[in-house]
């Protein structure tokens, strides 16, 4: 290791595991400002260590931390605490005091302190990530002197619990923070939700400096008129919006607006230009897929009926909808500009090639969330690289529709159900009407 640097050891959170090294971090870094600035942002990291020893025995931990130098570190009237964390196995108290009595050899002469001690040393077992193979000693042993936590506060103060307009659809804190970070959110963006709903990423996009706005084709639910989604709730409150939402968390400086428009039909100038698109499309399951339309031939809207006119929808398929915002994309945003969003679909089925494409576009990353034992989404994160020619098209080559396939195995696994239930029935009837009869014959 270059004599400059320190070894650092970044530790994760076990949760949404597909968006994060597994399950900690091991760098050599100049600088722990660099620390700093790598935690103020970290939604999956948990805290970073400057890392003091580490070992795949507990001999040679114990080893290691001998030979580093710590009494400088440490000073002499310093109060310190030792946590210890361990991964996938659990201690009791008085075990986990017998671990930290195991480092009294340290040079600690300050007085313990549990609430903010000067010092913070950390000793971690990890034990590897299969809950159901545990071994007996871990994998690896660290120690090291605690620098910072992460950002996970942000997913309890964006809590949808306590959040004053949500609705079926809103996105989960921890979800929308991570896809603010593969967006590359600064301070000063202009950040657009093309299918804002309940504005969760807007949210998440304005806790990092970006000016948001966003669209929805649904009049009600902008309006804070849909069916609460609470249990306890019967109506609506008068004020729930998305700019309540904004004032709770006192974003409303970093809120432009929404607008209630359809995502299929062109809104904006064709010289906006955006830093970021964030965004959670419709996949028709819990909400449905539309755009306005009619498949009436020749469709007239009478004068007297201008000015009261709803018009009338029909479907809108995944396939076009991701064809639409990824041209949408291609076209809007500044170059080096990122496009994130989420994509649905059958795990068995899955290949990278599927995904969609379009030549502006440079897919960066592409992580799995899983919905059920047939069903994932998967987070990607586009970089546009160049400006789109008039010829540039989106190649979406997924022919799966995925809410009929999802809708068709739902009505197919319902249908299995019904007939297990439907031959237990008959199974214990048959059962019953033979012991009667035995019961008769005797
Ligand atoms: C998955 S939800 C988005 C949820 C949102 N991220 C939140 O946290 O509340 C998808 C949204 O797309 C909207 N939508 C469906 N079709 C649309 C269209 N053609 N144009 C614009 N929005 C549309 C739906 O009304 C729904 O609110």
């Amino acid at each position: 290791m270059n004599s400059q640097l320190k070894r650092y050891l970044f530790w994760f959170a076990h949760e949404h595991v597909d968006f994060r090294l597994p399950p900690y971090w091991i760098v050599d870094l100049p600088d722990e400002n660099i620390v700093h600035q790598i935690v103020s942002r970290a939604i999956s990291i948990r805290f970073c260590l400057e890392l003091w020893a580490q070992g795949k025995q507990n001999e040679d931990l114990h080893n290691s931390l001998k030979a580093y130098s710590v009494k400088n570190i440490i000073g002499e009237k310093r109060s310190f605490k030792i946590a210890v964390e361990t991964f996938c196995k659990h201690f009791s108290q008085r075990e986990k005091v017998d671990k930290i009595e195991s480092f009294s050899y340290l040079p600690l002469e300050g007085p313990v302190k549990l609430k903010n001690p000067d010092i913070t040393l950390c000793y971690i077992e990890y034990y590897g990530l299969d809950p159901n193979s545990i071994p007996e000693q871990p994998y690896e042993y660290f120690f090291g002197r605690w620098i910072a936590d992460g950002q996970r506060e942000l997913i309890k103060k964006l809590s949808l619990k306590t959040r004053k307009f949500i609705g079926n659809t809103s996105m989960d804190p921890q979800l929308s923070l991570i896809m603010a970070n593969q967006a590359q959110i600064r301070k000063g963006d202009l950040i657009f939700d093309p299918f804002v709903g309940t504005g969760s990423l807007l949210i998440a996009a304005s806790q990092f400096g970006g000016y948001t706005f966003g669209t929805d084709i649904d009049f009600l639910m902008l309006h804070g008129r849909t069916r609460p989604t609470r249990i306890s709730q019967k109506i609506r409150e008068k004020d729930e919006s998305i700019a309540a939402n904004m004032h709770q968390y006192g974003m409303s400086s970093y809120y432009l607006d929404v607008v209630v428009a359809d995502f299929s039909y062109p809104l904006w100038r064709t010289d906006l230009r955006i830093d970021a698109i964030i965004t959670d499309p419709p996949y028709g399951i819990r909400e449905a897929t539309e755009r306005i339309g009619t498949m009436k031939i020749n469709p007239v809207i009478e004068e007297h009926q201008a000015t009261s006119h709803i018009p009338s929808k029909i479907g809108y398929g995944l396939n076009q909808i991701y064809k639409d915002l990824l041209c949408f994309s291609a076209r809007h945003l500044k170059l080096d500009g990122r496009l994130v969003c989420w994509y649905p679909l059958f795990r068995d089925q899955y290949t990278e090639e599927q995904l969609p494409a379009h030549p502006c576009l440079e897919l960066l990353a592409n992580s799995e969330q899983v919905l059920s034992n047939y069903t994932s989404r998967r987070l990607l994160t586009y970089k546009k690289i160049k400006e789109p020619k008039a010829t540039d098209e989106s190649i979406i080559m997924n022919l799966t529709d995925f809410r009929e396939k999802y809708f068709a195995l739902r009505e197919e696994t319902r249908k299995e159900k019904r007939t297990r239930k439907a031959t237990e029935r008959a199974r214990r009837r048959e059962e019953w009407e033979r012991s009667n009869k035995e019961i008769t014959e005797r």
